[in-house]
């Protein structure tokens, strides 16, 4: 069972992504034009505006269900001005026999690789997927030290009000909540989800608990990775509006080229 199997019927009502996110994947795809492929599309939420906007993308995931979330939404969209393409496969592991324009990796997906060997495959594969002067763009928090020692170990783990949002064509009320710790001597972000679902009279008609655990990588942890696995970085930005990298920046923005390329 992958990760996100559970996750799918809540995710597009939780999830609605960082702000500016979206905007910026779906109009680099156009600026740059040709294929497109996002590692771990999920829902779709970024693939199929880049297939409303004429882009011919490839969406890769390796859990069904959100798979089948994507397609059901592709379907209620109707025709697109472009093309969207699912493919049910480990972002670690995968051969489409093609190269791509542009590829991308939202919403902070690379955090969920859990070890630095699965870290370099999945770098290496894209990098083998990638035309010769194509791009790769990836987003990832920033690990902050005082806030991840201020929430480690019994520190963290209260639960919080993460949201309240009206599910759709339903009257009930969907309540999330969240605990996280962090676990600082693996560098892992633990978190523990439960999502309520509640009637207009407040009562729970049914509760669920989903787990999330990712690992975080520091800027320098990056640049080394990549750079080992044959890229170079032609930019790392602090947010979706370009602006550099810099101490008060809570997102690395990552712009990566094929390193033998660039310098070969
Ligand atoms: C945070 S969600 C992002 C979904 C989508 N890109 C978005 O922005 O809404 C991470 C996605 O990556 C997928 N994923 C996680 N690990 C994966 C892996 N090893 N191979 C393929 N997909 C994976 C999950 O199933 C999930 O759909």
């Amino acid at each position: 069972m992958a990760v996100y199997d559970r996750w799918a019927e809540f995710y597009d009502i939780v999830h609605q992504g960082l702000p500016g996110e979206a905007e910026f994947y779906v109009g680099q795809a156009v600026r740059i034009g040709g294929r497109t492929l996002e590692l771990g599309c999920g829902t779709g939420r970024i693939a199929i505006p880049i297939a409303m906007s004429g882009g011919d993308v490839t969406g890769l995931d390796n859990s069904g269900p959100m798979l089948e979330r994507c397609r059901a939404k592709l379907r209620a969209v109707g025709k697109t001005a472009g093309a969207l393409r699912l493919v049910q496969a480990d972002m670690t592991d995968f051969d489409l026999g093609e190269q791509f324009d542009l590829i991308v990796m939202p919403y902070r997906t690379f955090m969920h690789l859990m070890t630095p060997a699965a870290q370099r495959r999945c770098l290496e594969t894209a990098r083998r997927h990638l035309q010769r002067d194509g791009v790769f763009m990836l987003n990832m928090w920033v690990p902050k030290p005082l806030q991840i020692a201020a929430q480690s170990g019994p520190q963290g783990g209260g639960l919080r009000l993460a949201g309240r949002y009206p599910i759709p064509s339903s009257a009930d009320t969907l309540v999330h909540y969240c605990s996280s710790t962090y676990d600082e001597a693996e560098q892992l972000l633990i978190e523990e989800h439960l999502i309520h679902e509640v009637d207009a009279a407040g009562r729970v008609r049914r509760s669920v608990t989903l787990p999330l655990v990712r690992t975080w990588v520091t800027r320098r942890e990056m640049d080394n990775l990549v750079r080992l696995c044959g890229f170079a970085v032609e930019a790392l930005f602090g947010d979706f509006d370009c602006r550099p990298f810099g101490a008060s920046s809570t997102e690395m923005l990552w712009v990566l080229r094929d390193g033998g390329n660039l310098h070969g």
